[in-house]
Formats: structure tokens, C-alpha cells, sequence
């Protein structure tokens, strides 16, 4: 399998922002929920998908060519339980030669998840990146839209069959240098890739409507299965920006100019992210975003998610895992989102290099704190029990409270709400530097923790947790 560099590798600098010290952050893990030992979450996600009142599909990538198929086998039975084909289901792999259509990898792949009794979705169907070397070619744009598309989506959807939860049927159609009030035409042309333009380099219009978009989409619903949800798919998205207007009046469009319902579109956001600040969507901007969909019948999903940090400290594993844990909130307590992926189930997979540490598990395949927060918060949801705060906005705006293990309350919803933390342990605090003060609620100790370790003036250091001690009253 060639690999190549995704253009969105190079546009993901434009949401990462300038590394900076990460926040002290508040997770669910610090409340009893457990942060080692052995992780087994197939019985949580049945419950989450019974307190949902339908499948919630929470899964990964994989390929057959991957080593490590015995941890494969493992992990995909005891905590991803939906599969996504991360290169056998693309174009270059499944249309090798013009009009002759290759399933092998992409079957393959759904094979492994039905042998172990997961899901599968489909990726992708359309994208500019990863196609045959046959494609683009010099093709008019009627062959493209009147015959290249259709016979491609058709084998690939008709040949996966009707069981596919979800199709990216299009990715990465929308430009990076869109901006606020442009028609969704304009947003796909900004992009500026085949076909819209020749692929010859020379920017020359190829097809100047969204005719392309709409044969992906009416031939994918023809053959589809009739509950499968067909999405656009996109990176840095999920806010209040231009990109992401530009996605929500592209599939407003689609649902008007093609055959595919709103109950069966739906918007695919990446999630390439990076733990900075700037470097990912709060909580409340994504639930914004997950409920302007919800309005219009179309449902939201995390497609791609992975979270980069500029070193495997604890303090930046902490952070990734309240960032983590905010984007999988967003989704649960969302009405419209029912499938969230992880992309490459660990760090020495993961296509933004093993040194980003962007996944759930380490290079040796153990569950990293992020795994164990999305465990927590898998049962949180499951429980019944209150959305937690936005805990990548850090202690100073969301502190979250709870005995753990499903069994107590944890916070307010949304952004902003801070709630008491009730502390059951307290000794001496480990880690951090003398000589500084830490604030009411902040962190003052705790394995790798490098901050101070003095509390302001009326609270004390009370360790919730080897990796965490906190100020409190
Ligand atoms: C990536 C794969 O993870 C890599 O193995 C491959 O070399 C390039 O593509 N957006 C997408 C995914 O839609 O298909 C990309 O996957 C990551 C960015």
C-alpha cells in the first residue's frame, strides 16, 4: 500500500497553535474512576448505546497489513468495538485499474470486525489524496461525473454491502481559505484539488458545479444500505468558523440537490488535533455545531480523532485526556452523534508520528491516561449521571467533582460550570517546585508534576491520586 502525505497533514498547523504550557486540568479519573490495570469496555458501550436509545459506535483503524495483529484482536474486543479500514477502503487501493474494482483489503478489514463482533464504516468513497494512478487523468468533466464516479462509488457501496454503518462518501472537499457569507460552491472551488481543476498543476476550472459531489452522493444512496448515513468529511471543523458554515450549507445543499434525506447525511469532523491552546474546539463550540446539525435532522460524527502533544509528559497526557474527553461529551450528551472514532489505535501507528503520542495507547499498546478518562466517561454517561464541565479549559473554569465509578454526580454541563471537588484522601504531595504558590482548586503535586507545590492560603495539598494532588479548602 503506497502512502502519501495527506494534505491535511500540512493544514493541521493552521488550527495547532504555538506550543504552550498546558493547563492544570480536572479529569474524572482523579474522582475514583480507574486509571490502571486492565480495560475492558464492551459492556459500558452496550449500556451507553441503551441510554442513547441507539448503537453508539465508538471504534478505530485497521488494516490486515498492520503488525500486531494479536493486540489487534485483542483491543477490538475489549474497548474498540468499530472498525474503520484506514487505507484499504481508498481509492488507490479499491480501483487499482480504471472500471476493475478490488474490495480485497477494505472486505478484509470489515471481515476482521465481524469475526470480532464489531461494526464497520466505510472510508472513503471520494478524495482527492490516495487515487489511482490512472486518476485524475485527463477525463472531461462529464466522463467524471457521468461515468468515473458512479462506477466507483457503486462498486465499492454495493460490494460492502447494506450492513456499512456510515459512508464517508466525500472527503475533504472544502478549502482552507474560505471565509464567512461564500455559497457552498465557492467553499469547494476554494479548495482549489482534481476535479474542480485539471490535475496537470496548472489550476486550469475542470468542473465548475458541485455535479461531482451530487453523483457521489445520489449513487452511494442508491446502493447503500437504507439506515447507512452518507457524510462529507472534513478536518478542522466543529466550530463557529468559515470552514465549518461552509460544511453545514454544503450538506444543507446536497440534502436539495440529490435523492439522500436529511435522516440519512450526516457531517463527518476529523479532529486532527493538537493539545495547545487554539490547538482543538472547546466542548461548547462543538455542541454548538453538533446541535445546528441536530435541527436540521443531520447527524454529527468524530471521525478522525487523535490529539498530538509536544512531549509525553504527564502534565500534557493529562491535558490530552481532558481534551479527549470533551470531544467524546460533546458526542454522548449530543442527540445527533452516535459514532466516534479514534484514529490509529496507538502512538506507534498513528500517521502523525509515534513521538506526537496522539493516540489512546502507547507504543507498547498499554491504555494511556486519555483511555482511561474515555473509559470513565463512557460510564459517566452511561450512569445517568451529569455531563462534566469542559475540562480542557482547565481547574480555573472546570473542576469536576464525584466519588467515580459511575456512581455519584460529576458537574454542571458546559463550559464554565466549576463544582466542588469532595477530597477523600489527603497526605503529602509529591513532585513540583517549592517556593510558588498554587491557586484554590489548582494542582500542586502529583508524578511528573513540575508546578509548585505550596497552596494559597486557607487550602491545602490533598493527593486525590498518584498523579494528582490538588489545593483545597
Ligand atoms: C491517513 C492515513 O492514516 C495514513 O496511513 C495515510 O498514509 C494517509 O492518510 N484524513 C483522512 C485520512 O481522511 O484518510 C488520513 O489517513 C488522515 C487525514
Amino acid at each position: 500500500m503506497t502512502t502519501k502525505l495527506a494534505a491535511s497533514f500540512v493544514a493541521l498547523a493552521m488550527l495547532a497553535s504555538v506550543a504552550r504550557a498546558q493547563p492544570a486540568v480536572s479529569l474524572l479519573i482523579d474522582n475514583g474512576y480507574p486509571s490502571t490495570g486492565s480495560l475492558n469496555i464492551a459492556s459500558v458501550l452496550s449500556q451507553v448505546s441503551t441510554k442513547k436509545g441507539q448503537a453508539f459506535h465508538f471504534g478505530s483503524t485497521y488494516d490486515t497489513y498492520d503488525a500486531n495483529q494479536s493486540w489487534f484482536t485483542s483491543v477490538f474486543t475489549t474497548f474498540y468495538r468499530h472498525v474503520v479500514s484506514e487505507n484499504g477502503c481508498k481509492w488507490d487501493a479499491t480501483e487499482p485499474s480504471q472500471g476493475v474494482s478490488d474490495l480485497t483489503e477494505c472486505l478484509a478489514c470489515q471481515k476482521f470486525a465481524t469475526t470480532n463482533g464489531a461494526t464497520f464504516r466505510g472510508h472513503n468513497t471520494f478524495w482527492h489524496s490516495q487515487t489511482p494512478t490512472w486518476l485524475p487523468g485527463s477525463f472531461t468533466a462529464a466522463q467524471i461525473t457521468g461515468t468515473i464516479i458512479p462506477q466507483h462509488v457503486q462498486a465499492e457501496v454495493q460490494g460492502m454491502g447494506t450492513s456499512v454503518t456510515s459512508w464517508d462518501v466525500v472527503n475533504e472537499v472544502v478549502g482552507d481559505g474560505v471565509s464567512n457569507g461564500m455559497t457552498p460552491l465557492q467553499c469547494v472551488q476554494n479548495k482549489g484539488d482534481w476535479p474542480t481543476v485539471t490535475a496537470d498543476g496548472s489550476g486550469k476550472p475542470l468542473i465548475g458545479d458541485l455535479s461531482f459531489i451530487y453523483a457521489a452522493f445520489n449513487t452511494a444512496f442508491q446502493y447503500a444500505g437504507n439506515s447507512t448515513r452518507l457524510a462529507i468529511n472534513e478536518y478542522n471543523t466543529g466550530g463557529q468558523d468559515a470552514k465549518t458554515a461552509c460544511i453545514i450549507s454544503l450538506v444543507q445543499n446536497i440534502q436539495q440537490n440529490t435523492n439522500v434525506p436529511a435522516n440519512r447525511l450526516a457531517v463527518g469532523f476529523q479532529s486532527h488535533l493538537t493539545a495547545s491552546t487554539g490547538g482543538f474546539y472547546t466542548k461548547s463550540a462543538l455542541a454548538t455545531t453538533f446541535s445546528t446539525l441536530a435541527a436540521l435532522g443531520i447527524e454529527s460524527m468524530i471521525t478522525e480523532l487523535d490529539v498530538s502533544l509536544n512531549s509525553n509528559s504527564q502534565a500534557n497526557l493529562r491535558y490530552q485526556a481532558a481534551i479527549w474527553g470533551d470531544y467524546l461529551d460533546a458526542c454522548l450528551y449530543a442527540s445527533n452523534c452516535n459514532e466516534f472514532i479514534n484514529w490509529d489505535p496507538r502512538d506507534d501507528l498513528s500517521w502523525r508520528g509515534a513521538s506526537a503520542a496522539a493516540t489512546l495507547f502507547d507504543a507498547s499498546g498499554n491504555p494511556k491516561l486519555a483511555a482511561y478518562e474515555v473509559a470513565a466517561r463512557l460510564q459517566n454517561y452511561a450512569a445517568g449521571n451529569a455531563e462534566p464541565c469542559a475540562t480542557a479549559s482547565g481547574t480555573g473554569v472546570c473542576t469536576i467533582t464525584g466519588t467515580g465509578g459511575g456512581t455519584t454526580s460529576s458537574s454542571g454541563t458546559g463550559s464554565g460550570s466549576t463544582t466542588t471537588v469532595k477530597s477523600t484522601t489527603s497526605s503529602t504531595a509529591t513532585g513540583g517546585s517549592t517556593g510558588c504558590v498554587s491557586a484554590e482548586w489548582g494542582q500542586c503535586g502529583g508524578m511528573g508534576w513540575t508546578g509548585c507545590t505550596a497552596c494559597a492560603s486557607g487550602t491545602t495539598c490533598k493527593v486525590s491520586n498518584a498523579y494528582y494532588s490538588q489545593c483545597l479548602p
